[in-house]
């Protein structure tokens, strides 16, 4: 689909409110180098989250024709130090949702994982900005086809923040243009669909918080550093590679192979960054402890429990719904020492932004 499809009409403002949450996720198969705006140069796939979720409220009030102007709030507290990233983001979607000139609007929005937990909460935030904003759409413009309303959110939130755009819909999704799926794009994200083995479906996430500070290097710096990295091109086939080859996994339920795929992605994200000119390193000394603790674990007792790392040192353990309580046990006795005052946060894969 072309980028003008997503373009609305203009329209007379009227009074609204609106509440959506979505959530964070977490990629299998990663993102990492793009062009402007937000084009990525691999396509991805991800686990959408569940209790891991950005809640965002938007009051929209007429304001007269040939305005716009909006505050934020965040956990109840005015962020004006938000508004610039904000602005970036309105002037860039404008084109496509026209029908906001003439609108005050009122942001209030919070999260529902620790602040400065070390999660990226950019890709929620924008979601949920993103489904708002496609509330006010379809109430304006009625009869939106679903499949365009959750394809507009995505395009919207993929201009707020590349990730973004898989935070939509869930429990599975893919981003970028690729030879698997018919009408993907490196626009939008779509959800996997129908053949997705069920045991992905209840996945579950324990979230180590390793560090929970503020990272030497941001995403955006990483990805720009992908612009001159010697490893880019070979980078950005094996991620094609890799989501060709985890397709078929996912179909499958094929654990072992699902294992292989998801820790080479990690680790081969983490040597990108180890390999750039400035080169940096996000994983902490207690990163490689618990990824040495899991893989004994998964040695000694066939628990088929995996890692995958975001942009940061803390580590995202994977395993089927059936082994909650074994590694729920594995996780308080054995890997709690190595994070941040022994803080983790369990999470599962889940459906998507929702209205509150
Ligand atoms: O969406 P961004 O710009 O925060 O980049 C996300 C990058 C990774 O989290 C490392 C990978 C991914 O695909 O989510």
């Amino acid at each position: 689909m072309e980028e003008n499809h997503f373009i609305a009409k203009k329209a007379t403002p009227i009074p609204w409110t609106t509440f959506w949450e979505a959530p964070s996720n977490i990629a299998l198969i990663k993102y990492w180098g793009k062009t402007t705006p937000q084009i990525p140069k691999n396509s991805s796939l991800s686990f959408t989250l569940s209790s891991s979720v950005t809640q965002t409220q938007i009051t929209y009030q007429p304001a007269g024709s040939g305005t716009f102007d909006f505050s934020f709030y965040f956990e109840g507290v005015a962020k004006p130090d938000f508004k610039p990233k904000l602005q970036t983001f309105f002037k860039r979607i404008e084109p496509y949702v026209p029908w906001i000139e003439g609108y005050e609007l009122t942001i209030k929005s919070s999260n529902t994982f620790p602040h400065s937990s070390g999660i990226a909460s950019s890709a929620s935030a924008m979601a949920a900005l993103a489904m708002c904003l496609m509330d006010l759409e379809l109430k304006l413009f009625p009869g939106m086809e679903t499949e365009l309303f959750h394809q507009k959110a995505s395009f919207l939130a993929r201009l707020g923040s590349g990730s973004a755009a898989r935070s939509v819909q869930g429990p599975v999704t893919l981003w970028g243009a690729n030879k698997i799926q018919d009408h993907s794009s490196d626009l939008y994200a779509l959800p996997f669909g129908p053949d997705l083995h069920p045991v992905f479906s209840t996945y579950q996430d324990a979230i180590l918080l390793v560090d929970k500070g503020t990272k030497a290097v941001s995403s955006s710096q990483g990805h720009q550093l992908m612009h001159q990295h010697p490893f880019a091109p070979q980078r950005f086939l094996q991620a094609a590679e890799n989501l060709e080859a985890i397709v078929p996994v996912m179909k499958a339920g094929d654990l072992e192979a699902f294992i292989k795929i998801v820790e080479l992605e990690a680790l081969s994200l983490h040597a990108m960054m180890m390999t750039s000119n400035p080169y940096f390193i996000l994983m902490k000394p207690n990163t490689l402890a618990i990824i040495k603790r899991i893989w004994e674990f998964r040695a000694s007792t066939s628990i088929p429990v995996c890692f995958t790392l975001d942009a940061g040192a803390n580590v995202h353990l994977l395993y089927p719904q059936d082994y909650i309580n074994q590694v729920n046990t594995f996780i308080r006795e054995e890997l709690a020492v190595f994070c941040q005052k022994g803080q983790y946060l369990l999470d599962q894969v889940g459906e998507g932004a929702k209205k509150v």
